[in-house]
């Protein structure tokens, strides 16, 4: 090992560490094992055929251009195609508000880079997604929790952390990862009077927005935004930055998302992106768009919806079936992810050893909170979109044995 490096690692980066559970989950490529441990789209749902149509039309009808540098902002016609989607949900961005990211994971380290100064304090869900934390973490980010139940982050529970002044809050309204939860509209609207009171902006993150496999669409924290109500002149961008991504709906090996944002922060990030890769692959983002177009994306993640809400239900009827009455778990109504909380007398990191010798991983809950909380250690993540119902069903069984074991021994 190289000393003279080694001893010269700026601050930020002895903040970010490698954890103790990947380490645990590297043995879940294992073929044997059965994972609800990632966070992956099922291969099954990529449109394969529809992107190799892509990239041999971009190829021969566009490819001097899709082949050279291009602007930060990113592809326009992408970047317009964006916003027409948006707008159905009632988000009326123009495309100087949008800015193409390499995934939405870019978005929130350059989001990181842009408002976070060492020590400054980020408020969060407790629990929240881990790779959040870790972009925010690499800037010096200090954290409040604020705790989730089956409505979301409890709103009630907000007006204390935000008298502390928090450089930003960091949301995730839809199907929460790793929770599942949804913010309900009540709450979405005491957060934003909330936020408007004190004067705290917010960060949206929402991935999983598209995939609802039930229940009515609720409004994005952006759209009600009290702002909107102020300005009518189109921008529709006010306290609240918005995240989304093509990871969930295409495939998250092209590293396409986006960020909305009032034009001034946009230029900004613009800056910071150039600094960091330039832009996002011209190609990919012209594949990207080519593959989005003509209605293909709405067609596509009508099909995405089906394939994921039958895994859910496959997931809850296994739990039902299998595991004991004393442990709950969440009925996400969309999105990867549910949240199963164990009796007290269980820890989901020994739960974890045990579910491994059962060929069966997961996250153990306490991963996801950035400050430490109350019975984090109840909680397990199980991703249900990338295993196949019969290896979920499986996979539900195998970890049942591995948890009765744990009861009998507490
Ligand atoms: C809440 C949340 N935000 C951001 C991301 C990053 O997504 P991307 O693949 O677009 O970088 C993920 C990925 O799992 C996520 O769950």
């Amino acid at each position: 090992m190289s000393t003279a490096w080694v001893s010269r690692y700026a601050h930020r980066a002895k903040n970010a560490g490698s954890s103790a559970i990947r380490e645990l989950l590297k043995v879940t490529s294992k073929p044997d094992v059965i994972s609800f441990a990632g966070g992956l789209p099922s291969a099954d749902a990529f449109p394969v055929q529809r992107f190799q149509e892509a990239c041999e039309k971009v190829l021969r009808e566009q490819g001097a251009h899709a082949l050279q540098y291009g602007t930060t902002e990113g592809y326009e016609p992408l970047r317009e195609l964006i916003a027409a989607n948006m707008a159905r949900y009632g988000i009326k961005a123009h495309t100087e508000n949008v800015m193409i990211t390499s995934g939405s994971q870019q978005a929130l380290d350059l989001i990181g880079k842009l408002f976070i100064a060492r020590g400054d304090r980020v408020l969060v869900e407790a629990p929240t997604y881990l790779g959040a934390l870790q972009a925010f973490t690499t800037y010096g980010a200090e954290y409040m929790s604020v705790p989730v139940d089956g409505d979301g982050m409890i709103t009630e529970a907000l007006e204390k952390p935000l008298r502390a002044r928090p450089k930003f809050m960091y949301v995730l309204p839809n199907f929460q990862n790793p929770s599942g939860v949804t913010l309900s509209e009540g709450r979405r609207h005491q957060l934003l009077i909330l936020a408007d009171r004190y004067g705290i902006p917010i960060v949206e993150d929402d991935p999983y927005g598209q995939l609802r496999y039930e229940g009515e669409h609720l409004p994005p924290l952006v759209v009600i935004d009290r702002e909107n109500l102020r300005r009518d002149n189109g921008y529709s961008i006010g306290n609240v930055i918005y995240l989304s991504t093509f990871s969930k709906t295409l495939a998250p090996g092209l590293r396409l998302g986006w960020i909305v944002a009032p034009p001034e922060v946009i230029a900004k990030l613009v800056q910071l992106k150039q600094a960091a890769d330039l832009h996002t692959s011209t190609f990919i983002q012209y594949v990207g768009y080519e593959v989005a177009r003509d209605g293909f994306l709405d067609r596509h993640v009508k099909a995405v919806r089906e394939l994921y809400r039958e895994r859910r239900d496959v997931m809850l009827a296994a739990l039902a079936e299998f595991f004991p009455p004393e442990a709950t778990w969440t009925r996400p109504h969309g999105g990867l992810f549910l949240w199963v909380t164990l009796p007290e007398s269980c820890d989901s990191r020994i739960l974890l050893q045990s579910a491994l010798q059962e060929d069966v991983a997961f996250v153990p809950g306490d991963c996801f909170y950035a400050t430490p909380g109350d019975g984090a250690r109840r909680h397990m993540r199980l991703n249900f979109s990338s295993a196949t119902p019969g290896q979920i069903r499986e996979g539900v069984r195998r970890l049942s044995l591995a948890l009765r074991r744990e009861l009998v021994m507490a």
